[in-house]
């Protein structure tokens, strides 16, 4: 098994968005796929959970923008969602594609040897079912060997982690850096502060770190903003075309 240190040091500077959410549909296992075959070691998905406790990789808590179906997914069984096309709306070249279970997509990872950074999104007023049911998952097949970062805009979701996966590192996600940062991250026993990459300066940069932290920023899709950040020591980015920033420099990956 990984320690924090080990699975945070070893993070690559691109992560997938989605997967590579660009290039193919998001969150699919296409786009996971997609984003190995480019190039990526570590990709980022959002996961959330049915009716029937089922785990599902999806961003939305609606099933309209990225399926052909509607309506909440928390108001659907998995038997209902795996009927759904998850690939037509990005492009008819991906139309079988289906909405993943974390199971799946953990399967693919292992076969691609990817890591992992899991962002727990679910549906507002079940964040707690949810995280625990994502604690469940992982800890009956996660497999050791692949590095793992689960990370959440919900700050109740990290603590439920952190108790059943004492070991994993767990990122503290938010688009503006609040003015109280350094006690969220510490009460949420958080390794790694992810932001919108807007709001990242040289100081917040040297902020972080100075407090032993990792930063890393979403979504940058721009080479020029990506070697800015880079610039200033930006630990990770999060990118829809990973291959773009790939190509600044092709060690960002590993
Ligand atoms: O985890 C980084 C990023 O995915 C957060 O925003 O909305 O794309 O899930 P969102
Ligand atoms: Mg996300």
């Amino acid at each position: 098994m990984k320690s924090k240190a080990e699975i945070l040091n070893a993070l690559p500077k691109v992560i997938g968005h989605r997967g590579a959410a660009g290039h193919a549909p998001e969150n699919t296992l296409a786009s996971i796929r997609k984003a190995a075959g480019l190039g990526a070691r570590f990709v980022e998905v959002d996961a959330t959970l049915t009716c029937d406790d089922e785990v599902i990789i999806l961003h939305d808590s609606d099933l309209g923008r990225t399926t052909n179906g509607h309506g909440p997914v928390l108001l659907s069984r998995l038997e209902e969602l795996r009927k759904l096309d998850a690939g037509a709306w990005f492009s008819k070249a991906y139309r079988e594609e289906k909405i993943p279970t974390l199971r799946e997509l953990t399967s693919l990872l292992k076969e691609l040897g990817l890591g992992l950074n899991l962002e727990i999104k679910p549906t507002i007023g079940w964040q707690i079912p949810t995280a625990e049911k994502i604690a469940d998952e992982l800890a009956d097949y996660w497999p050791d060997e692949l590095p793992l970062l689960v990370s959440s805009f919900i700050p109740e979701s990290l603590p439920i982690i952190a108790q059943r996966l004492p070991h994993l590192p767990l990122g503290y996600l938010t688009s503006a850096i609040p003015p109280d940062w350094q006690t969220r991250m510490r009460g949420y026993g958080a390794s790694s502060l992810h932001c919108a990459w807007p709001f990242v300066t040289e100081q917040v940069v040297q902020d972080v770190h100075a407090e032993g932290y990792k930063l890393l920023a979403y979504t940058v899709n721009d080479t020029e903003v990506a070697t800015r950040l880079y610039g200033w020591g930006v630990d990770g980015l999060f990118s829809d075309y990973p291959d773009r920033l790939l190509a600044l420099s092709p060690e960002q990956g590993s």
